[in-house]
């Protein structure tokens, strides 16, 4: 393959990132609690987002999951679709996905935050609404809070 048939790939979207972020319900399956939940999410997707390329941030609030991924769009759609069947959420809806120019989140496989109670009611008000709804949120305040949640980490902690 010369240059020119390389660089071409790269414009036609084989190796071209794509990032995704959703928000979705926590449903009380196997973990009593979001934390519980959250802890094993960590555990897996470090194990496979690693081995797929895919990087991201999950943020846990008021009964509530927000995650980014980002990778090779077929790799991100491959572990979305796995997402998509997990029992552990629900009402899954895509805030934004697209292409993006570089990784947000190259130094995460996966990072997560639960935010406390008291965290959560200083969010509830912030919204103006009196409820935390990440359904609502624009793509650039929902990218804004998953920023906040991966500065929040160390690296692949
Ligand atoms: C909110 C949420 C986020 C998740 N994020 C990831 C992820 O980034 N990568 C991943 O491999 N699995 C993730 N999972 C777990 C998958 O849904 C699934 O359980 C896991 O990939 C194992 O899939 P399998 O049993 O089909 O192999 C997430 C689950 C939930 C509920």
């Amino acid at each position: 393959m010369d240059g020119t048939s390389a660089s071409l790939s790269a414009v036609s979207g084989t190796t071209a990132l794509h990032a995704v972020i959703y928000a979705s319900r926590f449903v009380v399956v196997r973990h009593p609690t979001i934390d519980a939940c959250v802890a094993e999410i960590l555990r897996t997707s470090k194990h496979n987002n690693r081995f797929n390329h895919v990087t991201g941030a999950l943020l846990a609030c008021d009964g509530w999951f927000l995650q980014a991924l980002e990778g090779r769009r077929i790799d991100v759609e491959h572990t979305l679709r796995r997402i998509e069947r997990d029992p552990n959420h629900h009402g899954i809806r895509r805030i934004t996905a697209g292409p993006i120019e570089e990784r947000r989140f190259s130094a995460w496989q996966m990072c997560a935050s639960v935010l406390s109670p008291t965290d959560e009611a200083i969010i509830r008000t912030l919204a103006g609404s009196g409820k935390f709804d990440p359904g609502t949120l624009t793509p650039e305040a929902a990218l804004r809070l998953l920023k906040a949640v991966a500065r929040l980490q160390s690296p692949r902690a």
